[in-house]
């Protein structure tokens, strides 16, 4: 305090700055080693992937009720860049791709969303999600320390950041937006790559954390996540997992329900059993995030399979069927126990 300042004014000016920095505190989402903590609350949460252009705007909010009765908390979605700017910065945001309604109805559901901004997002999406002008760029070269690349990275992400805050969608502005993610499952690109790949990793993080939506950014499946970005983990199994510093959270980003619908390979099947007790072994050796990647896997439309060999059915063995149908009650009661139980397990 100053000491010069008359004691009445002082003490308002204080009480001031600590109303605003309260205000601040409780507004952003933020973590600590235990879980991602909303509105001053360390939280578990179960979330489950649903790709709004999988399906189409009609199914949306009865697969984010079914989502919601089968208790979670979160949707997480990617946002697929080549639908949104099938031409450089000419843009589509409707119908299927019709990204703020879907966070809209989300919302409307009482649930929270993670946003995987990616842009790279892969997915078993065309081309990973870039859009095919982004090849001819001159000069360009892919998810490196390149700086056409990171120009139009950098433009697009700005431009869907933007959006969201343009509508309210961020926690602190009253919306479900609590997490985000930059990049994708890079950490195996960087250990082939080597030093572009650090230094793009680096921009990326930095770029990401400048652009203030006061919600933490993952980068899952990436071990060197630089802080405060937190790495979280993609598998079958993630129990072996913690993340690369002990105050980050631990985090499972994609929990398979199973996978992906081939030419040529079986159509795939994982045991419910199986999958439930991944994630409580995950959440008893102190995971408090898990997504359901998918939870809805829906349709690759018109020629949004990703390659080779890729089927238009995205089902993935989901809990909802790519009709829309439940695939199992399952899940329903185990939620609810952890959300039971929340206070003794965090
Ligand atoms: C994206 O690029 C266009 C020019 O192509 C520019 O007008 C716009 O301001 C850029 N947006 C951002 C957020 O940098
Ligand atoms: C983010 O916040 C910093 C510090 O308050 C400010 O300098 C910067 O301009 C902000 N950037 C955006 C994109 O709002």
């Amino acid at each position: 305090m100053a000491p010069a300042a008359p004691a009445g004014l002082a003490s308002v000016a204080v009480a001031v700055a600590v109303a605003v920095l309260a205000a601040a505190a409780s507004a952003a989402v933020t973590y600590d080693r235990k879980a991602v903590v909303v509105n001053g609350q360390r939280r578990i949460l179960m979330s489950g992937s649903i790709h709004y252009p999988r399906s189409v705007p009609e199914m949306w909010p009865d697969l984010i009720q079914k989502a919601k009765d089968g208790g979670l908390d979160v949707v997480q979605t990617y946002v697929f860049w080549n639908g949104h700017e099938p031409s450089r910065r000419q843009y589509y945001f409707e119908g299927r791709y019709d990204l703020v309604h879907f966070i809209k109805l989300v919302k409307q559901a009482g649930l929270y969303v993670h946003l995987r901004i990616g842009p790279y997002v892969c997915a078993e999406w065309n081309f990973g999600g870039f859009p095919v002008w982004l090849k001819y760029v001159p000069g360009i070269s892919l998810r490196t320390d390149n700086e056409p690349f990171k120009a139009e990275m950098q433009n697009f992400t700005t431009k869907i950041v933007d959006m969201m805050k343009s509508e309210g969608l961020f926690e602190w502005q009253g919306g479900p937006i609590i997490l985000s993610q930059i990049e994708n499952e890079f950490g195996p690109l960087e250990w082939d790559q080597g030093e572009p790949a650090k230094a793009y990793a680096s921009w990326a993080a930095n770029m990401a954390v400048a652009l203030n939506t006061s919600v933490p950014w993952v980068m899952c499946k990436e071990d060197d996540a630089p802080d405060p970005i937190i790495n979280t983990c993609n598998g079958f199994y993630c129990d072996w997992f913690s993340p690369n510093k002990p105050h980050k959270p631990t985090m499972w980003t994609e929990a398979w329900t199973s996978w992906y619908t081939g030419f040529g390979i079986p159509v795939p099947h994982r045991p419910v059993e199986d999958l439930a007790y991944g994630v409580a072994k995950f959440i008893q050796k102190g995971g408090s995030f898990v997504n359901y990647y998918m939870y809805h896997g829906g349709t690759n439309f018109g020629r949004t399979a990703g390659g080779p060999f890729i089927a238009t059915s995205y089902d993935y063995d989901a809990p909802i069927d790519e009709y829309g149908e439940l695939n199992t009650f399952y899940f329903g009661k185990r939620h609810a126990l952890y959300s039971l139980h929340q206070p003794p397990l965090m």
